[in-house]
């Protein structure tokens, strides 16, 4: 079958992780030494979790420093405090940020507890902030069973931004063991939006295992459609597929 952007295939997940954790650090350098900070949109779940075990690797062996990196997450549950252990606030600490020499300051996660008052203005600001770091350099990215990037479910347009979103009943299923029950994972999210993300620079998305085999197929192969978003990346500039065998078994 043929793909519309360029697809990488490792023999496991941690060669992918290597890979492309070496890849952004050679990045954030070369930024770096233009002079400026290396802005990185940074994604949560089960997926990233060798590549920021890399990255604290790299970081720990002097390879890799994150003092002048800037960070904007994709999404946040709404309705859980940052000391939620299953906020992406929290999780985004405890796998990466806890380990790496990042400036408090420099980290963006979108606020799980803003009021409904609030909530449009905080998105507005959110992307303003992205605005003014430069944009996005690199953005990382999972995929969802629904084909979501970012938590940009089914319908979601392209031209969306940073705005409230409910998520679908499949991601909340696969969300239920983490919280111990259906009953517990939040209806809604704050997400970055298709158009916010396909303005990064550089995209890199990540599948591990044969659960995303036919989504994967489906957002490379498939048209592109606001009811898969991942297929929306056919059409940007420079965004890579990076899978292990199985999630890349149906191309
Ligand atoms: C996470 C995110 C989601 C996940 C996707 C895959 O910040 O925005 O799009 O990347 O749901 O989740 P995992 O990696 O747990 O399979």
């Amino acid at each position: 079958m043929t793909e519309s952007l360029p697809v990488r295939i490792f023999p496991d997940r941690t060669a992918a992780s290597r890979t492309l954790a070496e890849e952004v650090a050679a990045l954030v350098r070369s930024i770096n030494d233009s002079g400026r900070p290396a802005v990185l949109g940074l994604a949560t779940g089960r997926t990233p979790l060798p590549f920021y075990a890399e990255l604290t690797r790299l970081h720990r062996e002097g390879k890799l420093s994150f003092a002048r990196v800037v960070t904007f997450n994709l999404d946040e549950y709404l309705g859980l405090p940052g000391n939620h252990p299953e906020s992406y606030r929290a999780f985004m600490q405890k796998e990466l940020f806890g380990h790496v020499d990042i400036p408090v300051e420099n980290i963006h996660i979108p606020d799980g507890m803003v009021g409904p008052a609030e909530l449009e203005a905080h998105c507005a600001a959110y992307e303003e902030a992205i605005r003014a770091a430069g944009g996005i350099d690199f953005q990382l990215l999972g995929i969802g069973r629904t084909g979501h990037i970012g938590f940009n479910e089914p319908g979601s347009p392209r031209e969306s931004r940073t705005r409230r979103v409910e998520l679908d009943p499949i991601t909340r299923q696969d969300a239920a063991p983490a919280f111990g029950g259906l009953e517990h994972v939040p209806e809604y999210a704050i997400s970055m939006g298709c158009g916010t993300i396909l303005e990064a620079r550089r995209i890199a998305l990540l599948a591990w295992g044969s659960a995303k085999a036919g989504i994967v197929r489906e957002a490379l192969t498939g048209p592109v459609t606001d009811q898969v978003s991942a297929s929306f990346l056919q059409d940007h500039a420079d965004a890579t597929f990076y899978l292990d065998s199985e999630a890349g078994a149906e191309l």
